[in-house]
């Protein structure tokens, strides 16, 4: 096959380059995958209002999200265990988004250490899971702080991990060789093999602390300088406990339908959402973005940036760091023309008349 032209043309490739296991990982969601269906589903209930006759000769891309410059809005989402995609994995992911001038957000449960990620220069945010052990949690946000990652991103959403079936069917853990890389030096935790049940739904029922609280937060920011951005929010009070509190951003996420099953679609949560806080905090989404008229309409509702997932794990499995590099340029190149042909020549003209809801009236 000639290179694919499309982000839907490497989750193609990528499904024959994966192991049952990572492919069953990656790829599903929560029980039914009714969240993770209605995730994409949610794109084509809005229909665009493009405006015509405005120059667009030039475009830029450009935002800035928490005092950082990014070179368009366009983050790469937390997930864990990406040397199950590519040997290189989490580095290769690193490189490809150093090249592109794109933030990473780096996962607690990555396969490369955040120090070493950390060495490839790229614009980082670190993703914290809460473990019960907050002696370890601590030394996990002082290690990301020291080593440079700008923004602490707490994932909310997960006291638990959602049943994901396939993960059950194939007793997921992490095959001989790769290692939670962040943690093993600080204590001895690994995946565990658990027979007929998924080795991650053990890690958390173990590890994670499923008491934490909005108080926790405040006890998050005692200890570090940088920013706190919340991932996993979906209601609006909730958003608004989240600026009570303190953070700095919102990311509008159900996890990429991987938690809880008939969860509202990002996308449906996100206006609520950004009329609710306004200018107040900085709200970010991700689920279900693939295509650049997806990120047009997601900014049309108020996000400041979107965060890409599944999309970068397929572009890594297809062909490491220049896969991932291949995959953030057809969404960008997506994007860019989506904004021209739309009549929005930067990203501050994209606003809420760009985008409809189709209702029962207009179908
Ligand atoms: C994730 N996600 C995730 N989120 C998080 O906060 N910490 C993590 O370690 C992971 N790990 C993870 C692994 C895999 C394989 C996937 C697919 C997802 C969720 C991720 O950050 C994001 O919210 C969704 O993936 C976005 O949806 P899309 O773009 O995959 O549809």
């Amino acid at each position: 096959m000639t290179q694919p032209i499309n982000v839907f043309e490497y989750e193609t490739l990528a499904k024959n380059q994966l192991s049952e296991m990572a492919w069953g990982y990656y790829s599903t969601g929560a029980l039914d995958q009714i969240t993770l269906g209605d995730n994409r589903a949610a794109y084509e209930r809005y229909r665009l209002r493009p405006r015509m006759l405005v120059d667009v000769s030039q475009r830029d891309l450009s935002v800035s999200i928490l005092g950082q410059s990014l070179s368009r809005p366009i983050l790469i989402a937390p997930m864990a265990f990406q040397c199950l995609a590519h040997p290189e994995g989490e580095i290769a992911t690193a490189r490809a988004a150093t090249e592109a001038g794109m933030m990473m957000v780096l996962s607690t449960l990555s396969t490369q250490s955040l120090e070493e990620v950390a060495a490839t220069g790229c614009p980082r945010w670190f993703q914290l899971y809460v473990h019960k052990d907050r002696g370890l949690t601590k030394a996990l946000v002082q290690r990301a702080e020291s080593m440079g990652y700008q923004a602490l991103c707490v994932t909310v959403d997960a006291p638990f991990i959602g049943r994901r079936e396939a993960d059950v069917r194939n007793e997921f853990t992490l095959p001989k060789g790769l290692k939670l890389a962040n943690l093993l030096t600080m204590a001895d935790v690994t995946l565990p093999d658990v027979p007929d049940d998924s080795g991650l739904f053990a890690y958390f029922k173990e590890q994670i602390d499923p008491s934490l609280t909005w108080k926790d937060l405040e006890w998050l920011q005692s200890m570090t300088k940088l920013p706190v951005v919340v991932k996993g929010i979906l209601r609006a009070d909730d958003a608004l406990l989240a600026v009570q509190h303190g953070v700095k951003g919102i990311i509008v996420s159900n996890h990429g339908g991987r938690q809880l099953d008939g969860a509202i679609a990002s996308l449906d949560a996100l206006q609520d959402i950004t009329d609710a806080v306004g200018e107040q905090v900085e709200v970010l989404m991700d689920g279900g973005i693939r295509r650049g008229t997806d990120i047009l309409k997601a900014l049309a509702l108020g996000a400041k940036a979107v965060l890409v997932g599944r999309p970068i794990l397929w572009g890594l499995a297809v062909g490491g760091q220049a896969g991932v590099s291949h995959v953030l340029q057809l969404l960008t190149e997506e994007l860019e023309l989506a904004m021209a042909l739309s009549g929005c020549p930067r990203i501050g003209d994209i606003d809420s008349s760009l985008v409809e809801p189709r209702t029962i009236a207009n179908l």
